[in-house]
């Protein structure tokens, strides 16, 4: 079998054996051993030291088994050498400005092999880590959504609703348009670097895409996506697009051109397949809090949700949004294991 044969042949919405599983925040606070490394070296300690993001990002894959790994990062760490101070205390801080277009020029875009050197380096370790243990497990690189990026920067937090970014397009469009761009091609290099350094694929995490209506989605979101999504084909790259809260922007997310389409617990995956009409591979969507109910039930729902699925092709199992920090990590491995039981027919 070829390497991330599972994986990646799910993506590319091939019939398999069974589906392919991984949750999205698998690496983070539910482990102990996480925690543990944490408290030694703080977040961003973890994320700027390619051994510790390569043994952050293997812990879950040696306690679980899922089918692919997610580099450990945060969709934050392109916005520091752009211009902005970041810090974590779990969530997001940032500092900079971003009210005006002058305040958006003076951003600035870099060589990410230069100013973010530790992430593909972390890459590159963790690919070969996989290659050695066992070369069928996919790595997957990231990066926000150029509209969820613009979320942070122009609010900077507290974060509710983000509201404050639409009322920003709103009043400062060509601000609002300037910065998307930027970030469009910041991503896009970002994107690349990775692919190069060993990602098999990248999903690109719209977060708060859902929060905007169709109209808007098209406006703020879509395009600049799909130039990124684009970017990456051409160099034969895959690439997820996940969106939390879309199930009004199905319509939009089947133009995105994504290899596949992530989506929450709100949109049923067989709707989702149904509109994609096999356009793009459908990955999720559990809600990450059923994963705190009994085991039992936690296996009767994943059966549930495999077997509402049509096709035993183009699935890929996760959660519909990040596990939560005090997730049971017991859980956890009855998602997985039952994912592996296979298709239920
Ligand atoms: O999935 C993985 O295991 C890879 C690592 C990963 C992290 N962040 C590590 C992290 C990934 C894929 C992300 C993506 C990310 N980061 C997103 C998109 C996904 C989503 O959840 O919508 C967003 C919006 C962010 C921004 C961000 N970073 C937030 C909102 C927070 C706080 C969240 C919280 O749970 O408190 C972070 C911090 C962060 N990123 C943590 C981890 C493990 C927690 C930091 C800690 O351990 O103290």
């Amino acid at each position: 079998m070829p390497p991330a044969s599972l994986f990646l042949r799910a993506l590319n919405r091939e019939a398999t054996e069974r589906p392919p599983v991984w949750l999205m925040r698998q690496a983070g606070r539910y482990m102990a051993s996480y925690r543990e490394l944490k408290a030694q070296h703080g977040f961003l300690g973890l994320c700027r030291s390619p051994e510790l993001a390569c043994t952050v990002t293997m812990q879950p894959i040696d306690a679980f088994d899922p089918d692919a790994a997610i580099i450990f990062a945060d969709i934050l760490l392109p916005a520091e050498p752009m211009g902005f101070t970041v810090d974590f205390d779990p969530g997001p801080k940032i500092g900079g400005k971003v009210r005006s277009r002058s305040d958006v020029e003076a951003l600035r875009s870099f060589d990410p092999y230069v100013k973010l050197d530790y992430l593909y380096q972390a890459l590159r370790l963790t690919r070969a880590e996989l290659s050695r243990r066992d070369p069928s497990k996919a790595l997957l690189g990231f990066a926000g959504a150029p509209w969820t990026m613009a979320c942070y920067l122009v609010e900077q937090g507290p974060f509710k609703h983000f509201q404050g970014t639409q009322v920003f397009a709103a009043n400062e469009p060509l601000a609002a348009e300037l910065l998307l761009d930027s970030l469009t091609d910041v991503l896009t290099t970002y994107l690349l670097a990775q692919l190069e350094c060993g990602a098999d694929a990248v999903q690109l995490f719209d977060s708060w895409g859902g929060n905007l209506s169709l109209e808007d989605y098209r406006r703020w979101s879509l395009p600049y996506n799909q130039r990124i999504i684009q970017a990456v084909q051409r160099t034969g790259g895959k690439i997820i697009l996940y969106s939390s809260g879309s199930a009004h922007l199905l319509p939009a997310l089947a133009e995105s051109g994504a290899d596949a389409i992530s989506i929450d617990w709100r949109l049923p995956i067989a709707d989702a397949q149904r509109h994609l009409r096999g356009r793009a591979a459908v990955q999720g969507n559990m809600d990450p809090t059923h994963l705190f109910r009994q085991s039992e039930d936690v296996a009767t729902e994943v059966r549930a949700m495999i077997r509402s699925i049509p096709e035993p092709h183009g699935y890929i199992a996760n959660l519909g949004h990040g596990i939560l920090p005090t997730t049971p990590p017991e859980h956890v491995q009855t998602f997985i294991e039952t994912v592996k039981e296979g298709w239920q027919r």
